[in-house]
């Protein structure tokens, strides 16, 4: 399939791995470039630059096709180095970066420089067309359904996507609820040029995080995500369990006096020991809706290659076969 996003990135398939917290290691990243996809790495997990780019080379290891890196721009108190981990990524060959949480103005000039296409990750309109005006190559616009931070809006994608067409000049990807061929036709007909998915690939063979993980969103229903740090104005969608409810409950008795020192303990840490170790009940993890489509671990390679075989079937036969079936 060829779309604006497939040519601006030079891949087979308009199918983007987003950045995922210890879950974004080489290992994901290769098998979704080598089945023709995007591949990100995620920058963050990488606790210093130089563990960054060490990820970098083994990745390129692993494939020769291209893959980028994810950069969150945490709303923080301690910043990590960014123009140290831009550094790493231009040194390490990539050519791809999405930037997620804050706008990545002041690391355009850096970006740029290195030669590196920028796709950002947001949730509205306005950001978009902000990503657009300081110079990025796309943008991926994720709707309410998603898991991570859908921001404060709550609009889904079925409004959010056409209405980012409408005001988009350059090529963006729909992300959020996305796991399948049904979703990627559904994204390219509201006007976007491909799909980006996060708790999809999380429920595959390479994506190397404990099986519980993985067992736990096949299990979970489209009914089992909840939304944390909302009186935060830091919304985070993740997967119900003894911790999130831990976090709730908090939430509920603080009310408008929350702090995220309240919370900080649930919050913060919780990843290694959820994907690492397993503990399912450890605290908030990200986990979209779209876990309720999900049913199986197949590998990367099997995903894709099912995604554009059902987008195939949809467009060529059940699409078509509903005009050639117009009477007249
Ligand atoms: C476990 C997990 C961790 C994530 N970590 C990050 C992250 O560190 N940075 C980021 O930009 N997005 C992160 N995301 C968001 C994804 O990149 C993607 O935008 C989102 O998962 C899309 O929604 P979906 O899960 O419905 O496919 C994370 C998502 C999940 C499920």
């Amino acid at each position: 399939m060829k779309t604006r996003i497939t040519e601006l990135f030079g891949i087979q398939h308009p199918i983007i791995q987003g950045g995922m917290h210890y879950v974004g290691f080489a290992e994901l990243a290769a098998a979704v470039s080598n089945a023709g996809g995007l591949g990100l790495i995620t920058g963050l997990t990488q606790k210093t630059p130089e563990l960054l780019a060490k990820e970098i080379a083994r990745c390129h290891e692993m494939t020769d096709k291209p893959f980028g890196v994810n950069l969150t721009f945490l709303p923080t108190f301690s910043a990590p180095p960014y123009p140290e981990y831009i550094a790493a990524i231009a040194e390490g060959g990539i050519r791809v970066v999405e930037t997620a949480g804050r706008s990545p103005e002041a690391h355009m000039p850096a970006l740029k420089a290195a030669g590196i296409k920028v796709i950002h990750k947001c949730t509205s309109v306005r950001h978009a067309l902000k990503a657009e005006a300081i110079g990025c190559d796309a943008v991926s616009v994720d709707g309410f359904e998603c898991g991570g931070h859908p921001g404060e809006d709550d609009l889904p994608n079925m409004i959010l996507l056409p209405r980012a067409a409408e005001e988009l000049r350059i090529p963006f990807v729909a992300s959020g609820g996305m796991a399948d061929g049904r979703s990627l036709v559904a994204a390219l007909a509201l006007g976007a040029d491909g799909m980006n998915m996060g708790t999809r690939f999380i429920a595959t063979q390479e994506a190397p995080v404990h099986d519980n993980v993985k067992q736990a969103i096949v299990k979970a229903s489209e009914l089992d995500t909840r939304l944390v740090m909302r009186p935060l104005r830091n919304t985070e969608r993740v997967l119900n369990n003894a911790g999130v409810e831990r976090i709730l409950q908090i939430e509920r008795e603080k009310g408008a006096a929350l702090q995220i020192s309240d919370v900080y303990d649930q919050v913060a840490g919780v990843y290694p020991r959820v994907m690492v170790e397993g503990e399912m009940d450890a605290g908030a993890w990200s986990c979209g809706m779209v876990a309720g489509l999900i049913r199986d671990v197949p590998t990367v390679k099997e995903l894709i290659d099912r995604i554009m075989a059902q987008a195939h079937g949809l467009i060529h036969a059940r699409l078509a076969g509903m005009l050639e079936a117009q009477p007249g």
